[in-house]
């Protein structure tokens, strides 16, 4: 989807334009890939704009700059308000922020100490990721191994783990899939290129545990506080690639992917290859929540305050 820009980008506590929020060539993060960043989503409830998890993300953000010691110089409050006040100047939601932190322009060798850390946010209008239709995607397993523990940390949502994810996503759409599942370096089910992997069998919702190379997304937490609650069975354990095949339901989780209904995988129908009954319950409670037409009763989203109740992006 193409980028559309807003006016001003966040960056290191000022608010500058979108045209001005530019790097040197010769910055440590194009060489080495030495970022980390967030992608959360912004509704557009009754109430008013309202990010999803703000905090949560930014925990998370925190997180993989503390694994790559990397000083922020910003606390959870104040990313987080960065945010809220971003999208309030802009004026432009339902939107995609992207908060991201990287070692910038000051030595051209590895070892970044000497490199300053920038730290940008932006938010611009982005739509439905993976599919427009409900029936959801088709799949396939991913030749490319996820990365192994111990080589990039899954933890750290750092920009150098996708180019693995751009392995796993490239070589699914060259086939024809919407989207690829990697196993971990075990062969078992490790998640998307972008995305978390649930799968239900016999009632039974399953996810793959962090110890197998995944990123433990925010999407990913909601689904199983929502399937606890609704008191769905619930397993984190190592998804066997087969389970994929046998499965009566799958889907993605992930901010951009929300919650995509899987309907095949390598050309093997899920189940009877329609959205199972659980996958709805859990769309249906998720976009509730997100949408404002049922409680917020996790406490998820942060509103934004606007002058103006009309959404102005997509
Ligand atoms: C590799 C990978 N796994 C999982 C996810 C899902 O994480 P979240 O639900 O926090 O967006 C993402 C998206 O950020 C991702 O890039």
């Amino acid at each position: 989807m193409a980028l559309e820009k807003t006016d001003r980008v966040w960056h290191n506590g000022k608010l500058i334009r979108w045209e001005d929020a530019t790097v040197h060539v010769m910055s440590h993060v194009i060489h080495y890939g030495s970022s980390i960043f967030e992608g959360v989503r912004c509704y557009n409830p009754p109430s008013g704009p309202a990010l999803f998890r703000a905090d949560d993300h930014i925990e998370r953000l925190i997180d993989s700059a503390k694994i790559y010691r990397m000083e922020v110089g910003f606390s959870r409050e104040e990313l987080t308000c960065a945010m809220v006040d971003l999208v309030s100047t802009n004026g432009v939601w339902p939107c995609y922020l992207r908060p991201v932190v990287f070692r910038g322009y000051g030595d051209a060798g590895v070892s970044p100490e000497n490199c300053p850390v920038e730290v940008y946010i932006c938010n611009y209008p982005w739509g439905k990721y993976l599919t427009q239709d409900d029936s959801g995607v088709d799949a396939c397993v991913s030749s490319w191994t996820r990365i192994a523990p111990n080589t990039l940390p899954a933890l750290a949502k750092s920009g150098a783990n996708y180019m693995n994810s751009q392995l796993i996503r490239m070589e699914a759409t060259t086939n024809g899939y919407a989207e690829g599942i990697a196993l971990d370096v075990h062969g078992y089910v490790s998640e998307g290129s972008g995305e978390n992997v649930f799968i239900v069998r016999h009632g039974v919702l399953q996810t793959a545990p962090l110890g197998n190379s995944v990123l433990p997304g925010i999407t990913r937490d909601s689904v199983l506080k929502l399937a606890r609650d609704l008191g769905i069975p619930v397993v984190e354990a190592g998804v066997p690639r087969e389970l994929l095949y046998i499965a009566d339901e799958a889907f993605f989780t992930g901010t951009a992917a929300e919650i995509t209904p899987i309907r095949s995988i390598d050309r093997i129908p899920v189940g009877d290859g329609t959205v199972g009954p659980l996958t709805s319950l859990l769309q249906r409670e998720f976009f509730g929540i997100v949408r404002g037409e049922k409680p917020d009763r996790f406490h998820w989203l942060t509103q934004v305050p606007v002058r103006s109740k009309q959404p102005v992006g997509v």
